[in-house]
């Protein structure tokens, strides 16, 4: 397939309206990836290394995602939004080039798969001029029905334009279809907007192809694959199919999960063999989980790097920037952000560690907080391998511990800590002998005075 020359043009213009948003439907993400995203991403893994997408005007967020996850790819834009035929013109110039294979794709219909798209291009090698893919489902409202005639492809019928009979057809259009380079410029500009809508319909391309005597054919793909998304239940069916893939995909690379149905991932979530994640687990985008690591039951993580062996929770919470050494602990309510924990390091019980190096086989005691923030800018916290924070202390950033240092329990550190040294920085203790008794006495007969009042 890699010797024919190859050019998606992924649809993104629609605004989606039943989506009821302000974010471009294509814009709305699964797995914490927008929609066309995951287009892209499948093309990607099919050798397309270009695209050309078809994006409405004011889409700059679009432009700059399309950007960085195909740099080859180009933007144009469709200013009248008047179908999905006058959208694939919006990118003539690219259609122009006369690829051997021109592939429409819509930027709503985010699990495609790789399989889906060589399907018809396998189509196109064998000599079709234009190739559908199509679905069966038990819930066809809203999809255009293929009209095929003992295995021809015939017409595309839209939902609004269909007659009662052609409603009960439960072959659809996925979206997806593919051209010929050589016919693909001339079938779009032949497409009117003579229907319901008053559209130009990327559904007429087959039966004017039929009536030019052009090969048309039609093959069938997984209805899970090709689901579009109009609505925002449709994008809850697309972020649940897309987590029991990921879920599966994850097992299968050697990882357990204990409750596979509570794990939520990210697209890009890779986790090592050999992880074990317990129940009830949150992937936000951009985490590596090394092997051996145990991520325990209700934790959060985003944007962080856990360490062969660490561990994680319960109920921890990992934010950008968390780094955990080997055979690191982060207990329970526990927030990391920004801040790098050392080889064998632990930070297990109620802390927030911000901006901040940890060095390697250090203890941070049970409630110890990092004053990161003055209210303007943030501020670094560094404390060396082998140190002992004691409980409930507050280190008061920029400050800096060396290695091997005390830190007394309850201390507000707000000067550096030199190596070996204790850090005493709380008030001290007093004794008054008997005065419990004296103070309890007081209180008791308040008490009853109060009572005797009313
Ligand atoms: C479309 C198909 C329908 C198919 C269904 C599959 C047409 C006419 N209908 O219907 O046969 O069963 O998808 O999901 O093609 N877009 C633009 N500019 C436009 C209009 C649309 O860029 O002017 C883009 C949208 O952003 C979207 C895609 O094209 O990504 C599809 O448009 P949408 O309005 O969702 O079409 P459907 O009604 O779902
Ligand atoms: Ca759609």
């Amino acid at each position: 397939m890699s010797q024919r020359s190859f050019l998606p043009v992924v649809l993104a213009a629609g605004l989606g309206t039943r989506m009821r948003s302000d974010l471009p439907k294509v814009m709305h993400p699964i797995g914490h990836l927008p929609l066309v995203g995951h287009v892209l991403k499948t093309l990607k893994e099919s050798d397309a290394s270009s695209a050309a997408v078809v994006v409405g005007p004011q889409m700059e967020a679009l432009e700059k995602l399309v950007d960085s996850l195909m740099p080859g790819a180009s933007c144009h834009v469709q200013k009248d939004r008047l179908g999905t035929a006058h959208a694939a013109l919006a990118a003539r110039d690219a259609l122009e080039r006369e690829f051997d294979d021109v592939l429409v794709l819509f930027g709503d219909t985010p699990l495609v798969t790789v399989d889906a798209i060589l399907k018809v291009r396998t189509e196109l090698a064998s000599g079709a001029d234009v190739a559908v893919l199509g679905f069966e489902t038990s819930t066809p409202f809203g999809y255009g029905r293929l009209l095929t005639h003992s295995g021809k492809l015939l017409a595309i019928r839209e939902e609004k334009d269909a007659s009662e009979e052609e409603r009960l057809i439960t072959l659809c259009n996925s979206g997806i279809m593919g051209f010929s380079g050589k016919v693909a410029l001339s079938l779009l500009d032949a497409i009117g907007n003579e229907n319901a809508n008053g559209e130009y319909y990327l559904t007429d391309a087959p039966q004017i192809a039929n009536e030019r005597g052009l090969k048309v054919v039609a093959v069938v793909g997984d209805e899970e694959e090709v689901q579009g998304i109009n609505t925002r239940a449709q994008l809850a069916q697309c972020e649940a199919v897309f987590q029991r893939r990921k879920r599966s995909e994850v097992l299968d690379q050697g990882v357990t999960l204990q409750a596979p149905d509570t794990v939520f991932f990210a697209h890009d979530t890779v986790i090592e063999p050999d992880v074990t994640i317990e129940p009830n687990v949150v992937f936000g985008p951009g985490v590596i989980v090394e092997s051996g690591a145990v991520i325990r039951a209700f934790s959060h993580l985003e944007g962080a790097h856990v360490g062969t062996g660490a561990t994680v929770g319960p109920y921890a919470r990992l934010r950008p920037g968390a780094r955990l050494g080997v055979t690191s602990h982060v207990g329970n309510f526990v927030e990391i952000k920004n801040a790098s924990i050392g080889e064998g390091a632990k930070v297990n019980h109620l802390s927030y560690i911000g901006d901040a190096d940890v060095g390697d086989k250090t203890n941070i005691g049970a409630g110890t907080i990092t004053c990161n923030y003055d209210g303007f800018g943030k501020h670094r916290t560094e404390i060396g391998p082998g140190s002992f924070v004691g409980s409930n202390s507050t280190l008061v950033a920029p400050v800096s511990l060396g290695q091997g240092v005390y830190v007394a329990a309850g201390s507000v550190v707000t000067d550096s800590v030199s190596d070996n040294a204790l850090a005493i920085g709380r008030g001290r203790q007093v004794e008054k002998a008997g005065r419990a008794e004296e103070l309890r006495q007081r209180f008791k007969a308040a008490k009853e005075a109060r009572v005797k009042k009313g």
